[in-house]
Formats: structure tokens, sequence, C-alpha cells
């Protein structure tokens, strides 16, 4: 009996009422709308698939060039760029509502208003698990500053949210404050079942000959393992902060890095830029898991969550 147990390890995870076969999910912005990926993997097999962010009204992105590659990650400065509710529903929910994995759709909004019609709009959609909001886009009603780089605006948007919705509610936050802790309660009070963390973090680069922005927005996002140091620590600050799941991201190529956020504290992971590196990272680092598992003798990756040890 002990045998068994030990060859097939359970990777399942909850976060709140939502269960994952296992704590890999790709993130938003990184995996298209899952359909470009089916070639390099079978995404039933994925713990859940997010898609790219979507709002109420189409968005056509920013100016080219949109990505710029750094030592250890890139830069980007997509913009948001999604075909809007409409569409999104009528031509990417067919597919995605068939897998056979949960699916978490990311959304967000120009206004408190746009963030609860869209909440309310996808409460009634079939197939749809939960909802990821992405409080990481600038209040256009309060002189640009990001819902998510305030407590209270971060507290007032979800709660608001959180009665649009009946689905499970993880609100993403945004690593470009002082200190991540305070939006994470805030979220946590205005009823989140759950934060994910972290975002891209605010970068630029500068082409020295030109002497012009890489970007054509000169602002954009870094990601990818430049970044796994600072979201471990944050996910480690926000795991203690609150009580609610912790969901790591940042910089996560391979099995280690999500083992490292799941001992910060992270009860399921996302895979973001190495999907961009290498399509099948997801499911790789799934394997990989489920082999130190084995290595360790460790029955349950649950059995993991927060006991790094000072
Ligand atoms: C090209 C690109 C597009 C992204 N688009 C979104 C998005 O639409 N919504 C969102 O919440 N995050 C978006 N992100 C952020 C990622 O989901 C993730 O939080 C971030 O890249 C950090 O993880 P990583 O280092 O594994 O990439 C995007 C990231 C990249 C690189």
């Amino acid at each position: 009996m002990r045998m068994k147990t030990l060859q097939r390890p359970d990777l399942s995870v909850s976060i709140g009422r939502l269960r994952l076969n296992n704590p890999v999910m790709v993130a938003s912005g990184t995996f298209g709308y899952g359909q470009e990926f089916e070639d390099f993997m079978d995404l039933n097999q994925l713990g859940a698939v997010i898609p790219k962010g979507i709002s109420l009204d189409p968005m056509p992105g920013n100016p080219p060039p949109r990505i710029f590659e750094t030592d250890g990650g890139m830069l980007n400065s997509i913009g948001l760029q999604n075909p809007g509710l409409r569409i999104f529903i009528k031509e990417k929910l067919p597919y995605l509502r068939k897998l056979k994995t949960e699916l978490i759709i990311n959304f967000f909004g120009n206004t408190q208003k746009e963030y609860v019609r869209l909440a309310g709009a996808l409460d009634g959609v079939a197939g749809i698990s939960a909802l990821e909001m992405n409080v990481s886009c600038p209040n256009v009603k309060c002189g640009g500053i990001v819902f998510g780089s305030d407590p209270k605006m971060t507290y007032r948007l979800v709660s608001a949210v959180r009665k649009a919705t009946a689905l499970p509610l993880i609100v993403k936050l945004s690593p470009n404050v002082t200190d991540i802790t305070a939006t994470a309660r805030g979220a946590e009070e205005g009823g989140a079942d759950a934060v994910s963390l972290v975002n891209t973090f605010k970068a630029m680069a500068i082409n020295i000959y030109s002497r012009k922005p890489e970007l054509g927005n000169v602002f954009g996002g870094l990601s990818g393992p430049a970044i796994k140091p600072i979201a471990v620590r944050m996910v480690w600050e926000v795991y203690r902060a609150v009580k609610i799941p912790v969901i790591g991201i940042g910089g996560i190529v391979k099995a280690e890095d999500a083992i490292e956020f799941i001992l910060a504290g992270a009860s399921a992971v996302q895979i973001g830029t190495a999907n961009l590196i290498n399509p099948g990272a997801a499911l790789e680092v799934a394997e990989g898991i489920k082999k130190y598992l084995l290595r360790t003798k460790t029955p349950r990756i649950r059995d993991l969550i927060g006991m790094f040890e000072i």
C-alpha cells in the first residue's frame, strides 16, 4: 500500500473550492488562447489554463516593438491587446470549454464599472472554473493610478467585483508596490478567494546607438528568471500575511523553481515567459515535481506548501 502511494504521488491542490489535478497552470498572456499550444502538449494535463486577459471592448495594444529580450528575462509592452468579451466568448471560449482541465479567465477593466460588468457577464457563462482579475491597470477616473497599487482601492474594487460573481475569485497582484502584503490584505478583505503574484515589474531599456527606447511604449514589464528571487520573496511575505491561498508566479522555468515557490507558501504556480522559450515547459515542470516527490518520498505536494524553514 505504501509503495503504491510513493509510486503515484498526489499532485492535486485546492485553491478555495477550486480543485486542480496538479499545481501547474499557464500564466495569462503567455499561452495565447490554449489552441496555439495543442501541438506541443496534451492541454488536459495542465492544472489549469489561463488565456490572455480580456476587457469589455477590444483593445489594439501598444505600438511596436512590444518585446525586448534582456539578460535573464524579457520586457513586454503588449498593452493588453485582446478581442474583447463578445468575440472572446464567440470565437475562443468554445475551444477552451471543451478542455478537461480547469479554465480560469483573466480579465481587467479601465474603471470599476467595467470590472464589475465583466465579472457579472462571465458569471453566467458555462465552462469557466474561476476568474482571475488583473488589478495592474490604471484607473482612469483616479488620474491613471494603478488599481492594485493602493490597498484601499484594491479593497473597494474587489468588494464590488465580489458582489457581481459567485465564481472563485483570484486577484492578481502587481509587484510595483512598496509593500505587497498591504494590497494582498486589501484583496482578502474585499472577498478574494485567492491571490496570485506576481505580474511583471515596470522596466525599460535604451538602445545606446539610437538613444531611443527599445520598446515603442518606452516602458514595459519585466518577466522571466531575472524576477524569480523577488517573486519568491513576495510570495513568502504574502503567505504569512493572509489566510487565503497564494498562487506563485515569476520566472519559473523548471520544477525546482516551482517547488521553491511552493515551499515559500504557494498552493499552486503559473508558468509564463518559459512557455515562449519552450512550449512544453509547463508539463515538464509538472513531471519534474512528481519526480521530486518520488525522490524525497513525499506522498502529497500539498504537504510542502509553506514548509520553508528559517
Ligand atoms: C507577453 C506577456 C503578456 C502578458 N499578458 C498578461 C495579461 O494579459 N494579463 C495578466 O494578468 N498578466 C499578463 N502577463 C504577465 C504574466 O502572466 C506573468 O504574471 C509574468 O510574466 C510573470 O511570470 P513569468 O516570469 O513566468 O513570465 C503577461 C506577460 C507576458 C510576458
